[in-house]
């Protein structure tokens, strides 16, 4: 089988991406709770770029395989998991030997999720990580209840299934940006708050439609000295929720009268910790409205293109040239 290999960590991300190999080795052996996942697609995406930076929670031994999620086919099982073969299923992979970006790889059964006959198998590979976060999400913040949310990154996936949960309980979006492109996408959708984040008193402009639209939670995927410009907008009793650091930089700026006078609060989100809360029989209940959504065509996530092992260097450079322009796929190469 093919793989993507990551011989060593390195923080220009540049270098990384041109150290990334193509190997031939042998298929894994299941065992214990584990399947043998034959790929059918991994998406490219931000923790993936963290993660060969060396950047990510994620350290694995190297060389390593990277990919945190994809869609296939269970080809084999370890023991007592025969109800799994021939199953077609999304997964989410965390662990040191096992990467989505491979031919065939081990997930544990705990990873997989079994997929919806209507589900299509390319927006499969990008479900197990996404849709969840931004269902988990509005989950942990009761966002459901507020009258208006805050999102950064607007232009992303999670963002876009956030705004999808915000309209279907009624919930307005401020929307902020980081390009021109990414507000005129958003604004040919139709969004009615969209800031640019360069643009000139952006953080009056934000604090004065946080105000007006009574915005009490804010999802914050950059970071940085924008956590505080997103805390500070907000009225007394909000919330902001750190669940992503693209900016690279630690969180700054926040008003400490803010968090002492007028009770607001700083969370962090992150998916794993969220479905440890969840037992095997609201999972299946959440997958199964989650996948509906995607059967439905009301929730897609947008893929640009697809690229095989061999492309992985152009695939990345692709993904980095244009985020907000949709995620690519990685696919076996056609035997
Ligand atoms: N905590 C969790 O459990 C969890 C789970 C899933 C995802 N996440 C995080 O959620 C975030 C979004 O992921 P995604 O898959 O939705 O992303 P995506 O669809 O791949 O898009 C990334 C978006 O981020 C924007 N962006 C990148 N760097 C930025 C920066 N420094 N400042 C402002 N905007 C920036 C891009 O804008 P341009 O087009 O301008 O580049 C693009 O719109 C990531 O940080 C990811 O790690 C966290």
């Amino acid at each position: 089988m093919k793989s993507v290999v990551l011989p060593n960590y390195n923080r220009n991300v540049l270098r990384a991406i041109l150290s990334l190999e193509v190997r031939v080795s042998e298929k894994p052996v299941p065992v214990g709770d584990e399947v043998l996942v034959r790929l059918h697609a991994a998406p490219v995406n931000p923790s993936d770029i963290a993660f060969i930076q060396g950047g990510y929670q994620i350290v694995k031994s190297l060389p390593a395989v990277p990919g945190f999620e994809g869609s296939g086919k269970v080809e084999e099982v370890a023991s007592g998991l025969e109800d799994w073969l021939g199953k077609r299923v999304s997964f989410f992979v965390q662990d040191d030997k096992s990467g989505a970006w491979s031919d065939y790889l081990v997930v544990k059964e705990c990873d997989l999720i079994e997929l919806h006959e209507d589900m299509d198998m390319d927006q499969a590979a990008c479900l197990a990580i996404n849709p969840f976060t931004a269902y988990g999400l509005f989950d942990v913040t009761g966002a459901e209840l507020s009258r208006a949310v805050i999102v950064n990154a607007a232009g992303g996936q999670v963002p876009a299934f956030i705004r999808s949960l915000a309209q279907e309980h009624d919930v307005k979006v401020i929307n902020i940006v980081r390009s021109q492109a990414a507000f005129n996408k958003l604004k040919s959708n139709g969004e009615a708050y969209i800031l640019l984040e360069s643009e000139e008193g952006f953080a009056a402009k934000l604090k004065e439609l946080a105000h007006d639209l009574e915005a009490t939670i804010a999802f914050d995927a950059v970071a940085g000295a924008q956590s505080g410009v997103l805390f500070n907008a907000m009225p007394p009793d909000s919330e902001l929720v750190l669940y992503g650091g693209l900016s690279n930089k630690p969180v700054s700026e926040l008003s400490t009268m803010d968090l002492i006078f007028n009770d607001k609060m700083v969370s962090g989100f992150n998916l794993s910790a969220w479905k440890e809360l969840i037992d095997n029989k609201e999972f299946k209940a959440i997958s199964e409205s989650i996948q509906m959504k995607f059967i439905t065509g009301k929730w897609e996530t947008h893929i640009r293109s697809d690229f095989s092992f061999d492309q992985v260097t152009e695939a990345l450079k692709s993904y980095l040239g244009d985020m907000s322009g949709g995620k690519v796929l990685l696919k076996p190469s056609k035997i």
